[in-house]
């Protein structure tokens, strides 16, 4: 078997690293340079982390074409303006119209789509079943509809999305009806009353905040004005992963539900950009980095813990 420096030189690739705005809290560097020292890539390749504007977004791409071929992540708030610049998108790229990892193929760009599989995996990582459940989300924006993609793909049952703005939620449940030919869908907004989001959380098994309510510094918000709603019955998913436990998930343990953060949502769609950079000859490897889990979410734990403890 090549090296994995050999299974880079193949695919092409010799730049990788993250664009967002800002980006200098992403744990993507820190990740991606843990897996790519473990697996041996030597100095070879480096994950930088980029922080573009997204008036000079173009500019930036134009360079990056000219400079290397290239394996990138896009973060907020890029995911969907970066589809304009792409010279294709994979299926589920097209369905979401959004995009955090780009690949060069034949000195074309091409986006993809690892935000509903991180999220999907993270879950059957833990064996949660998500077929014939009734599931409600919170928020309807790109995280959301990310989610949203993964519970239809997956057999949800009855899916409610939640949202402080009705017509977005309007919209996305529109939009899912429309692309996936998935009826059961509806919208819950504040001025519905809390009545009816308690009613729609007592018949639901699994509830997941995608909005960034509670997200660092603002930690002692919560999606859920009235924490009373939560119940012992319902499986919690915040995607939120800085803090670790956010107000959200405390509250919920403190119901008896099951409790899940973010963590999981960020290490494994980072896994499945791996994947699709490395292609099939690649795949060894990518069984390799998936060995490496257990240590790299104690890693970048430790890294979120020393970070709140310095206060940020
Ligand atoms: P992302 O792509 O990360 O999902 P986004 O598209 O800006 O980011 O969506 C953020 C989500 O968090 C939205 O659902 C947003 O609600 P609105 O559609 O009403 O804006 C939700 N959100 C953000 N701040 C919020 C707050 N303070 N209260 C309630 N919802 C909030």
């Amino acid at each position: 078997m090549t090296d994995l420096n050999g299974i880079f030189a193949q695919g092409g690739m010799k730049l990788l690293g993250i664009i967002g705005d800002p980006v200098a809290h992403s744990l993507s560097p820190a990740l991606f340079s843990f897996l790519l020292r473990e697996l041996g890539t030597g100095e070879g390749f480096q994950y930088r982390a980029w922080r573009v504007r997204p008036e000079a977004m173009g500019a930036f791409l134009a360079r990056i074409r000219e400079s290397a071929t290239v394996g990138l992540n896009v973060t907020i708030p890029h995911k969907e303006t970066v589809v304009t610049f792409l010279d294709g998108l994979d299926a589920t790229a097209q369905v979401l119209e959004a995009v955090n990892t780009v690949k060069e193929t034949s000195g074309q760009l091409i986006g993809y789509n690892t935000d509903w599989l991180g999220f999907l995996r993270s879950l059957q990582a833990r064996e949660v079943v998500i077929a014939g459940r009734t599931a409600v989300v919170l928020g309807a924006g790109g995280a959301a509809k990310a989610v949203v993609y993964a519970l239809i793909r997956e057999g949800i049952a009855r899916l409610t999305i939640y949202n402080r703005t009705a017509t977005r939620a309007e919209t996305l449940a529109q939009e899912m009806r429309r692309k996936m030919g998935f009826a059961p869908i509806c919208a819950v907004c504040p001025e519905d009353g809390e009545d009816v989001l308690a009613e729609t959380l007592q018949e639901a098994s699994l509830l997941v905040n995608t909005t960034s309510v509670g997200m660092y510094p603002r930690v002692n918000e919560s999606p859920l004005p009235d924490p009373s709603v939560l119940h012992a019955g319902l499986i919690v998913y915040d995607s939120i992963y800085n803090p670790l436990q956010t107000r959200f998930m405390q509250q919920a343990e403190r119901r008896g539900a099951l409790v899940l953060g973010g963590l999981d949502m960020l290490i494994y769609q980072a896994l499945e950009s791996l994947r699709i950079w490395l292609g099939q000859a690649g795949l060894p490897w990518v069984a390799r980095a998936e060995a490496l889990l257990p240590e790299l979410r104690q890693r970048l734990t430790e890294q979120l813990r020393s970070g709140a403890e310095r206060g940020r």
